[in-house]
């Protein structure tokens, strides 16, 4: 019955949930179009760096970001990920983008675009999973679904040293500084901080393995339309 699924699962949380692998696997499951939004702020930065620009000049950002092209897919099997139809991919990922995009991301003129390019994203798919910081506070505010993702800080830590393949324990702390500095600078923005929506159901995923939260995330998904398994 998974494919009965039609509407807005909404995916919002800190860094270092598990957040995009899971919104990955959930849009297969429910035959999902899949949306990250994080991608498309991690492309304006690309941008941003590309043009020589300080990520902390909100105007000089603005500027860049309102004269770029930003093209991201909406299929989870196949990342696409382009600036001014070059493929950015890999590079958004690098710790040069992570450690700007929270400044570009916080420039509102930058958050509007976007926001609107995700909304007309969302509009054109039956069914889509939608990750993000605000995607059930602001992007979506009357979407199907919505769950905040957590976990607590010392878990997202060595799960993202994981992913990097990071073993030593000096650089294991030195990540969970840095996802401190990012909530930190995500929660405490003006325009659209991180927070859950008040109808946002929260997910634990301290304990849980990815299996464990994606059958959640699934079943609460089928649960918001009615759907029984
Ligand atoms: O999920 P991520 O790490 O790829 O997100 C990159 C940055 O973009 C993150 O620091 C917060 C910001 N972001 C945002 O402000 N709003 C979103 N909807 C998604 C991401």
């Amino acid at each position: 019955m998974s494919a009965d699924f039609t509407g807005q699962v909404t995916l919002d949380g800190p860094s270092g949930t598990g957040k995009s692998s899971v919104a990955r696997a959930v849009a297969a499951r429910i035959d999902a179009a899949y949306l990250d939004t994080g991608a498309m702020y991690r492309a304006a930065t690309v941008a941003v760096l590309d043009a020589g620009v300080d990520p902390e000049d909100g105007e000089a950002v603005a500027g860049v970001v309102a004269r770029a092209r930003i093209d991201v897919g909406t299929t989870a099997g196949a990342e696409l990920v382009q600036v001014d139809g070059v493929d950015v991919a890999e590079r958004i990922r690098s710790a040069e983008v992570t450690r700007a995009v929270s400044a570009v991301s916080a420039v509102p003129a930058v958050r509007r675009q976007l926001v609107d390019q995700q909304r007309a994203l969302v509009a054109a798919a039956d069914a889509v999973v939608v990750e993000g910081r605000d995607i059930g506070t602001v992007v979506l505010p009357g979407a199907t679904c919505k769950i905040y993702l957590t976990a607590a800080p010392e878990a997202r830590a060595q799960r993202r040293a994981g992913q990097l393949g990071v073993t030593d324990d000096a650089e294991i702390v030195a990540i969970a500084a840095d996802l401190r500095r990012r909530d930190e600078y995500d929660s405490t923005r003006e325009d659209s901080p991180l927070r859950p929506a008040a109808d946002a159901i929260v997910v634990d995923s301290t304990d849980l393995d990815r299996d464990q939260v994606v059958d959640r995330v699934v079943e609460l998904a089928q649960q918001s339309v009615g759907v029984s398994r």
